[in-house]
């Protein structure tokens, strides 16, 4: 049985007064609740301390949205996967399309990336996901197929125990448009068979794929509802504590009943 994952993405938003307040509202949401799912925050670089002091008694896991590909070294700018588990991170996420899009991060670094936050024993979350123009030109399903293969291309299957998928279609990205959750479904379950041809049925069995691009607390149930949608990257509306902890409760809906 696979664990529902929701994990907040935070993006560029809250500084550290800012994220202390979200973080601690969040854990008082929900304090005293048996949740089935699990939950994540995915703040700034900046703000990862702070929120794991509010954290750090409560089941909420800690994420960062993006790392570097190499150990140590001259890499200006960077944050290596060491540094990010010294401040308890435990999941990061690989190959968002903001970074791909706008940081134009390509297919080798994000294989770099991924294999160095798995090697260093870091939880990948690893997204993938077609513009509006590819969906449209009936090419979705081979896009992130395509977009899995080279990601996991010469990492091993020993590794890839700790990845989990999100699929996030760019078009439903910030722009309150969901795509159809039969539709998510449709796709989750060809990414889960492109990941059985690669690391075996055993593994592809057990990886999380989670759903993401406008989720909010009144769509998490019927999403949750499909067969193979384990849970959800959320944007927005991770925002608002409130608003993220009803979206925990929808998912831990699903795990009660399975
Ligand atoms: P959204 O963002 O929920 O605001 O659409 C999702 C994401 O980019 O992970």
């Amino acid at each position: 049985m696979r664990k529902p994952l929701i994990a907040g993405n935070w993006k560029l938003n809250k500084n550290i007064e800012e994220s202390k307040e979200l973080a601690g509202k969040l854990v008082e949401e929900l304090s005293g609740k048996d949740l089935a799912a699990e939950a994540m925050i995915i703040p700034t670089f900046t703000s990862l301390q702070m929120a794991q002091a509010m954290i750090k008694d409560s089941a909420v896991k800690l994420g960062a949205q993006d790392l570097c590909q190499f150990e140590s070294g001259a890499y200006t700018g960077e944050i290596s996967a060491e540094m990010l588990k010294e401040i308890g991170v435990s999941s990061v996420l690989v190959g968002h399309s903001e970074r791909r899009q706008i940081f134009n991060e390509g297919d080798d670094i994000i294989n770099a990336k991924l294999k160095r936050a798995l090697e260093a024993n870091l939880q990948v979350i690893l997204c993938c996901g077609e513009s509006l123009e590819t969906r449209e030109a009936n090419k979705a399903d081979e896009w992130v197929c395509k977009q899995i293969e080279s990601a996991l291309k010469d990492n091993t299957v020993a590794l890839a125990s700790e990845l989990v998928v999100a699929y996030e279609p760019i078009w439903a990205i910030g722009t309150g448009k969901t795509c159809d959750a039969s539709e998510a479904n449709r796709i989750i379950k060809v990414i889960r068979t492109k990941l059985a041809d690669l690391l075996g049925e055993d593994l592809a069995k057990h990886i999380r794929i989670l759903y993401g691009g406008s989720v909010k607390s009144s769509t998490i149930e019927e999403q949750m509802a499909q067969s193979d949608i384990d849970g959800a990257l959320v944007g927005g509306a991770s925002l608002k504590a409130d608003e993220f902890s009803k979206i925990i409760a929808g998912a831990s809906l699903k795990a009660a009943i399975q």
